[in-house]
């Protein structure tokens, strides 16, 4: 089994919406996915309560345990949405995941928060991927001077940058007022599409196994980031 943490320090950045259609797209895939709900303010296990997928309210204290009985119960993939804070609840998340995903969102206070956040990563040498959720899509091929600005930013961070973004799209909200995520939602949506290309990138990294921190190139996908700049 392998356990993905979902973090940021960041509140709203979206790390429910990233965590439950992380799951969501595992299961569409045939995998078994649970999803952990770390947070004490709940909203994935709210947003998924007619879902069939599992879906455990845990606490930083629990995560151990349930990394074990998670393991034990045959379950492949154990996503672990966080709460912005305290520090040492995302800590406990850090230490028990062989991934964790930084959602950042393109802004310049998310992206201080989010620099904070991989240096948590640094200190505990803990393998991560930056996701950049809620971008602008690019225009005429060129990515937003905010999305740009951003990725040269993150270039100097020391992290691999996901080149699967999220973008903002009405998608991720309506897929979750129906309690559902967006593979569901719209499955043939741009949304369903980029978070596939998404998980898919977050299981080749989870197939590198549990490495030391350590700083790598950005993850590069087709149709992902990288568009020309404006
Ligand atoms: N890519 C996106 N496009 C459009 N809306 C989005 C996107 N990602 C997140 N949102 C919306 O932004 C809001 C915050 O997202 P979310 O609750 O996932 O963030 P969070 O990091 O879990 O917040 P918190 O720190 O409060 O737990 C929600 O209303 C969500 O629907
Ligand atoms: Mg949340």
């Amino acid at each position: 089994m392998k356990t993905v943490a979902v973090i940021s320090r960041k509140g709203g950045a979206g790390k429910s919406t990233v965590a439950v259609n992380l799951a969501a797209a595992l299961r569409e895939r045939g995998l078994r996915a649970v999803l952990a709900d770390a947070d004490p303010l709940r909203s994935s296990s709210e947003a998924l309560r007619a879902h069939s997928l599992s879906v455990v309210e845990t606490s930083a204290a629990k995560l151990f345990a349930l990394v074990t009985a998670s393991s034990r119960s045959g379950c492949d993939v154990l996503v672990i949405d966080t709460p912005a804070s305290p520090e040492a609840d995302i800590v406990s998340a850090i230490k028990v995941a062989d991934l964790c995903l930084v959602v950042t969102r393109p802004t310049y206070l998310d992206l201080a928060a989010g620099l904070k956040t991989i240096d948590l990563l640094r200190q505990l040498r803990a393998p991560g991927l930056i996701v950049l959720n809620q971008c602008a899509s690019p225009r005429r091929g060129q990515e937003a001077r905010v999305v740009s600005g951003t990725l040269e930013t993150l270039r100097f961070a020391g992290l691999p940058v996901s080149g699967v973004a999220l973008r903002v799209r009405q998608a991720y909200q309506m897929a979750l007022s129906q309690g559902l995520g967006v593979v569901e939602w719209e499955p043939a949506g741009q949304a369903a599409s980029e978070t596939r290309d998404l998980t898919e990138l977050v299981l080749e990294r989870l197939e590198d196994g549990r490495q030391a921190w350590r700083p790598a190139n950005d993850v590069a996908r087709p149709g992902g980031l990288g568009a020309a700049q404006s």
